[in-house]
């Protein structure tokens, strides 16, 4: 299988924020901001394998900006590296700014993805060639976070966890 780069895989949603998906204080309802991760993050995965694929874990989100009704909010998602069968996705969300139209970072997630054939069976993907220097450190720090997120789903010993432990020691 031939090694595949970030921007193979690179996805981009840009969708306005409507009264039916916000929150009582007219900002974009959690859920609905999940999901279009989601939706953005699977077409990456898919891009990059050329498979079917499930969501295997959401490994970090952070709500940093709430994003107000009417934006225009563009969800960005890249395979940052490739395991066996699994892939992590990285999703940057920016919002663009009504007057100037400058996009600001509002917020960013980690899904795990995993391709399967058509019984549900983990099938191995291509390799990932991380280029840019973002693309390289999101790449190196994602082992860390396979084994963390592996330990605490209970399906890795905290002990095998070699990178992760280097971190502490
Ligand atoms: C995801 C799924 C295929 C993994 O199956 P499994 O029996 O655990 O398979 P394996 O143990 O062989 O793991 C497959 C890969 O997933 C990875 N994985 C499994 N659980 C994980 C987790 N919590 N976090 C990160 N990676 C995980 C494994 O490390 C392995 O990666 P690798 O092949 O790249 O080394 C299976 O749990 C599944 O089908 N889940 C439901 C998915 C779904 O329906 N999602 C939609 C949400 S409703």
């Amino acid at each position: 299988m031939q090694a595949k780069n970030p921007k193979d895989s690179r996805t981009i949603l840009t969708d306005l924020v409507l009264p039916s998906e916000t929150n009582p204080l007219n900002n974009l309802f959690g859920g609905e901001l999940l999901a279009r991760m989601d939706r953005a993050a699977s077409i990456a995965a898919r891009r990059h394998s050329r498979r079917i694929v499930v969501t295997a874990s959401v490994n970090n989100v952070a709500f940093n900006k709430a994003i107000p009704l009417g934006s225009v909010v563009t969800v960005e998602a890249a395979v940052s590296r490739a395991f066996k069968s699994s892939m992590e996705i990285f999703i940057d969300v920016w919002v663009e700014d009504r007057e100037s139209g400058k996009r600001s970072r509002a917020n960013e997630a980690i899904y795990t993805f995993v391709a399967v054939d058509e019984t549900g069976t983990p099938v191995n993907v291509p390799e990932l060639n991380p280029e840019t220097e973002l693309e390289i450190e999101r790449y190196e720090a994602a082992l860390r976070r396979k084994q963390l997120s592996l330990v605490l789903a209970g399906k890795m010993k905290p002990k095998d966890a070699t990178e992760l432990k280097a971190l502490f020691e």
